[in-house]
């Protein structure tokens, strides 16, 4: 291990990438991926993309730093208009950070800094949801209830994780009276496996946040810029007739915002929102840190926005997702394979130790067992764990780039099904 250099949570040994193209990497021995998750969720438009590159030279030789507590800069101002544009009303306004950890950050103190402005100083309670993840920093980790991440910082983070479950406790109402906030995974993806909320669920969330004058902030950091088919996974979900006009108050993103180019994230505020904060007795809501809305950043933003938009993404992971699930389908009769579901270019692999559904033990570290054989087979995938009862339960997530075609799907298909026999091969 290099000094200061994290070690993977991962078995397998950490190798050293050296270049990339199109939706595979290459490592410093020479051996190639195919990266079935897209980086981090994040590289939407693939590697060796001539026009991002250009969009960070062109913007770094230009003016590579504006200061964000006094200047705007002319990337920041084109980038946040077409941000706007593209995620239409209800949202009047953009603030941009570095990551999609300090996005939810943003998120929640403008919720806070919201509920002072309209008269509820009291609202500081955030509701959130079992097995959701809202990032690594300590204010996201408050509202996480993925469990693998939480867990070493309980002692900090003030007490167990009040998460809201379906089924237990209180209703998702009653959770959301008298909070400041609900946020949740609009698709939860690392601590659940990408279950898919059923018809109707988002207009549950706006009427329950309505109800209870708590505001619906939409954590999009992994669904969003198209994983999903469309800018993000509400948009596409209120497509259905049971969800028609279910909007949510504040979007968080991230990651697929830069394309894995550039760092950065940001937060979407609806008007009524920004119009509560602009009247604040507190003053402006502010949220300065020094590389957010960083020109070159938002050079890419702009580059990937307009890309999504030329190149018919949205349109492309509509026509292609029933492939992706089409070549992933027949794990599901694999007896460890208890689900595979999931939304566009985002898919989950829930897997059982028997056909009762009864999770494996963890300390068998059977997805992170799948994570190493799928990499030995040159793929890339994605192991969490929790979501059958916070602790127990393995999972898989696949999410390729944007940009990749059936063959690659029946690639990591194959890795998938013989990592599976490999690693689950000694149980009955
Ligand atoms: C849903 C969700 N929210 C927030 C984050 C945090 O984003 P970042 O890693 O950019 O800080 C992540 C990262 O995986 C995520 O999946």
């Amino acid at each position: 291990m290099v000094a200061g250099v994290a070690e993977s949570a991962s078995p397998s040994p950490r190798s050293t990438l050296v270049r990339a193209e199109g939706v595979h990497v290459w490592d410093s021995a020479g051996r190639r991926y195919l990266d079935a998750i897209s980086g981090a969720f994040c590289v939407q438009l693939g590697y060796g993309r001539a026009d991002l590159a250009g969009a960070m030279a062109e913007s770094a030789s230009r003016l590579p730093f504006a200061r964000p507590a006094a200047f705007e800069s002319e990337e920041s101002e084109r980038y946040a208009r077409a941000l706007l544009e593209a995620a239409g009303p209800p949202f009047s306004r953009v603030l941009f950070t570095s990551s999609g950890s300090e996005a939810v950050e943003v998120a929640l103190k403008a919720a806070f800094r919201y509920q002072r402005a309209i008269g509820h100083p009291d609202r500081t309670r955030v509701a959130h949801v079992r097995g959701h993840y809202h990032g690594a920093t300590l204010g996201a980790l408050r509202v996480t209830d993925y469990r693998p991440r939480r867990a070493p910082f309980e002692a900090v983070l003030g007490g167990g994780s009040q998460a809201f479950a379906e089924g237990a406790g209180a209703s998702l109402e009653e959770e959301v009276a008298g909070a400041a906030a609900l946020i949740a995974e609009t698709i939860p993806a690392a601590g659940l496996g990408a279950p898919v909320p059923p018809p109707g669920f988002i207009t549950r969330l706006r009427d329950a946040c309505e109800a209870g004058r708590a505001l619906w902030i939409a954590d999009e950091v992994l669904t969003g810029f198209g994983r999903v088919g469309g800018l993000f996974a509400w948009t596409r979900l209120a497509e259905g007739a049971e969800d028609r006009g279910a909007v949510p108050d504040v979007v968080v993103f991230g990651k697929g915002a830069g394309a894995g180019y550039a760092p950065i994230g940001g937060v979407l505020l609806a008007r009524r929102v920004a119009t509560a904060l602009d009247s604040s007795p507190d003053g402006p809501f502010v949220h300065a840190q020094t590389y957010g809305g960083n020109p070159i950043a938002c050079a890419v933003g702009r580059r990937v926005l307009s890309a999504l938009g030329e190149e018919k993404i949205h349109e492309r992971v509509r026509g292609k997702e029933t492939l992706l699930a089409g070549a992933l389908a027949p794990l599901a009769r694999h007896p460890h394979v208890r689900d595979v579901r999931g939304l566009g270019f985002l898919r989950g692999v829930e897997l059982q130790a028997d056909r009762s559904g009864t999770p494996f033990p963890r300390e068998l570290g059977i997805a992170e067992r799948m994570e190493a054989a799928c990499r030995d087979r040159g793929v890339l995938i994605y192991a969490g764990a929790g979501s059958a009862d916070g602790e127990r339960g393995d999972h898989l997530l696949v999410a390729p780039p944007l940009v990749s075609d059936p063959h690659h799907f029946a690639e990591i298909a194959i890795a998938l099904t013989q990592a599976l026999d490999e690693v689950t091969g000694g149980f009955p």
